[in-house]
């Protein structure tokens, strides 16, 4: 009787520590073993050529997700599994989003709904809270801190979802209490809404402008803020989606402090500028997420982030609206005699291209280690979320999600070769050199030769645990806990 299920044989494993030739032996869908010229498996895979790494870990994406511009993601849980795989990406943490006045429990139940039997690969879900009362705080939350669901994402924008400063430190309070994770989307919403009513006023209502309005100032006012709020409560914090240089470095400041202020961007920033906003028509709809693409200076200072370790999350933001149809960008379908930037459903597709973009323009240019590489795919994430080491590395006792990764394999990306639900990619006619040949979720193979063969259904929820990451420095201010409500001195 083999001693393994599978063995995989003769490539370079990578993880975030180490890059390592040896064989990775697994049994019952983990991790069981890792050394030179293991015995035979039930089943071999020739590695040889191959990089070995962790399955991607997707932690911020939309999937079955109504937007707050009346927009319906074009992925599902199948379609979106199905291309995270493709990408070499072998879990998902979306989002179960409560609207205001519905109770989060419910929303965490409808969710799953739309996951449960549907999801290829394994999932996790953060909350997203717009409307924390006493309730909601108090006792929902809570429970669900308990049950798995230890990360939420706030809004410091949009007229549906914004919270204010009160609200938000009120969120940030039972994070600390409960030992879960705040991210925050950090735009002023004031200045974007003025500055977009002053656009549309003077006839600017085109693509473009979008950018415009979404000033790197809005977004740079509202990173100070939530940094500063957070440091009043004394609780871990993550920025999503950043974008703009001067909220970097509003990051790095804050760690240069020793706060525990995280970051996290995504691929529109590296290979996107606002000149992809000004293509002909109103194609320009097709790159309009929000924050924006900025310009070419700024995209130097996002991979500076990535590789001087100001960021430590590198997920999707996939947003997925397909271009052409009436739940799409142009909600209600498209009229050019009313169309404006503010109508457009702001997000864009990235599940399955943001980790071979990443290799391709990180690692083979050498701006990124492959163990850098390995840690912004997944591992970071699963050590923020709580989900480490059962994911996010290849460990004896991990979870066998593993990548096995054509370092040399070069595809020019369309959007016939995606395995997502759009109708366009923003990336379409890249060259990019490294892709995923074979995946595996729990020592099965999921992905290979570009074909999808996990079956729906096959992939499980994943609870979360409190992430360590999320522990509070214990710094009051100026000697007084608002937490605690002990005052010990000046
Ligand atoms: O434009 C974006 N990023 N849309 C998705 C929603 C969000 O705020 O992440
Ligand atoms: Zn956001
Ligand atoms: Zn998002």
């Amino acid at each position: 009787m083999p001693e393994f299920d599978l063995v995989i044989r003769g490539g370079t494993v990578v993880t975030a520590a180490d890059t390592v030739r040896c064989d990775v032996g697994v049994r019952d869908g983990r991790v069981a073993a890792l050394a030179e010229n293991l015995s035979d498996g039930k089943r071999v895979i020739d590695a040889g050529g191959l990089l070995v790494m962790p399955g991607g870990i997707d932690s911020h994406c939309h999937i079955d997700q109504l937007s707050s511009s009346g927009a319906y993601t074009a992925d599902n849980w199948e379609s979106g599994t199905r291309s995270g795989l493709a990408g070499g990406t072998t879990m998902l943490m979306p989002f179960a989003a409560q609207f205001r006045g519905q109770s989060l429990r419910q929303a965490v139940e409808d969710y799953h709904q739309l996951a449960d039997g549907n999801a290829l690969s394994d999932y996790a879900f953060h909350l997203i809270i717009s409307d924390p009362t006493e309730a909601v705080l108090g006792q929902e939350l809570p429970a669900l801190i308990k049950d798995g669901y230890t990360s939420f994402k706030i809004y410091l924008t949009y007229d549906s979802l914004k919270l204010n400063d009160r609200e938000t430190l009120a969120v940030m309070e039972t994070a600390r209490r409960e030992g879960a994770l705040t991210m925050v989307h950090a735009e002023n919403h004031d200045v974007i809404a003025y500055l977009t009513d002053k656009l549309l006023a003077a006839g600017h209502v085109r693509p473009e402008f979008h950018r415009v309005a979404h000033a790197d100032i809005a977004e740079s006012e509202a990173t100070a803020r939530a940094i500063a709020l957070s440091e009043v409560i004394d609780v871990p914090m993550l920025l999503v989606h950043v974008s703009a240089r001067e909220a970097i470095e509003a990051i790095r400041r804050a760690r240069g402090r020793g706060l525990r202020v995280y970051g996290e961007t995504c691929p529109q920033y590296l290979f996107l500028t606002e000149d992809d906003l000004l293509q002909s028509g109103w194609e320009g709809a097709k790159c309009m997420c929000s924050p924006p693409p900025r310009d070419k200076a700024n995209q130097e200072f996002v991979w500076n982030g990535l590789t001087d370790g100001t960021f430590q999350v590198f997920s999707s933001d996939h947003a997925a609206y397909r271009f052409d149809s009436p739940k799409g960008k142009f909600v209600g379908g498209f009229d050019d005699a009313t169309a404006s930037f503010k109508k457009v459903a702001n997000g864009v597709p990235g599940l399955e291209i943001r980790l071979p973009m990443l290799f391709s323009e990180g690692v083979r240019t050498g701006r990124l280690s492959l163990n850098r590489f390995v840690e912004l795919a997944a591992t970071n994430a699963a050590k923020m979320y709580g989900v480490y080491p059962k994911k996010g590395t290849i460990a004896v006792g991990s979870d066998a999600d593993i990548a096995l990764w054509d370092p040399e394999l070069t595809r020019t990306v369309s959007i016939d070769m995606l395995h997502d639900n759009m109708d366009y990619t923003p990336y379409e006619g890249r060259q990019v050199t490294g892709w995923p040949v074979e995946v595996l979720v729990r020592g099965e193979t999921v992905f290979r030769d570009d074909d999808v063969i996990a079956p729906a259904g096959n992939g499980r929820f994943v609870p979360c645990e409190p992430p360590q990451m999320a522990k509070p420095l214990g710094r009051p201010i100026h000697g007084f806990s608002p937490t605690t409500g002990v005052f010990s001195g000046w």
